[in-house]
């Protein structure tokens, strides 16, 4: 159970490698140890993540998980929760990829979709039906800022994120009689592996300050957040913004 602090005992990352992940489950395990499941794919980042967690003193296990294999992710979830309660559960995997081969390939294409997009509803399924059963706990979607308006340098990841953000929001009003509370975090450019070599864009952030948002949004059971915060505001104008001028600035 979370405590009366907002204090998890337990959580599961399901992208176990996630920087972005990684650097929540630290800031959460940073008052006490945590029992954490880790879902990924097999890789020496996995046990690296496991190691490092692991020192921190948390109970680490880890459970495979492609997001590709849509058939395998009820037993996913179904495992993750078979040693007791899962507080909070972070939908962490993603793919950024390359935009233009992405809108001109339909097989990259059609992977940024089913990772960003279906694997992330099959899971959010998975996740509710769990959460739900036990009556509380948070759920944290990683969303982005891209997905809020769709930009010619990467619609193709904008539009699966908007798509799992739109989920997810869903999925908010529908856990909300359960006791289960869904956050939606809207990061805009974040220093992780996935960003590495790119231009970082005006507002970039770290992991860190990222997780730092998620565990207050966890703690005060916000559930929409956009890290860092500022965001909020420029993406409420950016929204609005008309086309042939939106098509001129430099996002
Ligand atoms: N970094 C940013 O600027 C930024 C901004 C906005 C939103 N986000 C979102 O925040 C989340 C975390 O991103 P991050 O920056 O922490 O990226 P990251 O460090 O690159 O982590 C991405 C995670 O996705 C996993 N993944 C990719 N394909 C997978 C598959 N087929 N099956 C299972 N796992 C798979 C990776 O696992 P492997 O180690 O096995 O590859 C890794 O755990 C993502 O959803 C991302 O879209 C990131």
């Amino acid at each position: 159970m979370i405590d009366a602090l907002g204090n998890p005992q337990s959580v599961l990352l399901l992208g176990g490698t996630s920087e972005i992940g990684l650097a929540t489950v630290e800031a959460l395990a940073s008052d006490r140890p945590l029992r954490v499941v880790l879902a990924g794919r097999p890789s020496e980042r996995l046990d690296a993540a496991t190691a490092r967690l692991t020192a921190r003193g948390c109970a680490v296990q880890v459970v495979e998980f492609d997001a590709r294999a849509v058939e395998t992710h009820a037993d996913v979830v179904k495992a993750a929760f078979a040693h007791g309660d899962v507080d909070v559960a972070l939908v962490a995997f993603g793919l950024l990829g390359d935009n233009e081969q992405a809108w001109t390939d339909a097989s990259t294409a059609v992977e940024l979709a089913q990772v960003n997009y279906t694997a992330a509803v099959s899971v959010g399924v998975a996740l509710g039906e769990h959460m739900s059963a036990q009556g509380h706990g948070a759920l944290v979607a990683f969303s982005s800022v891209a997905g809020e308006r769709a930009r010619r340098s990467n619609f193709v990841y904008g539009s699966t994120k908007a798509g799992m953000d739109a989920f997810y929001t869903g999925l908010t009003e529908a856990l909300r009689p359960a006791g289960v509370t869904v956050t939606v975090v809207r990061p805009g450019f974040v220093h992780t592996r996935m960003t590495e070599g790119l231009k970082a864009a005006p507002l970039s952030t770290t992991p860190e300050a990222v997780a730092a948002v998620v565990v207050d949004a966890i703690r005060t059971r916000k559930e929409l957040v956009w890290a860092p915060g500022a965001l909020r505001y420029v993406m409420s104008v950016l929204r609005h913004v008309p086309r042939p001028l939106f098509r001129r600035l430099p996002v």
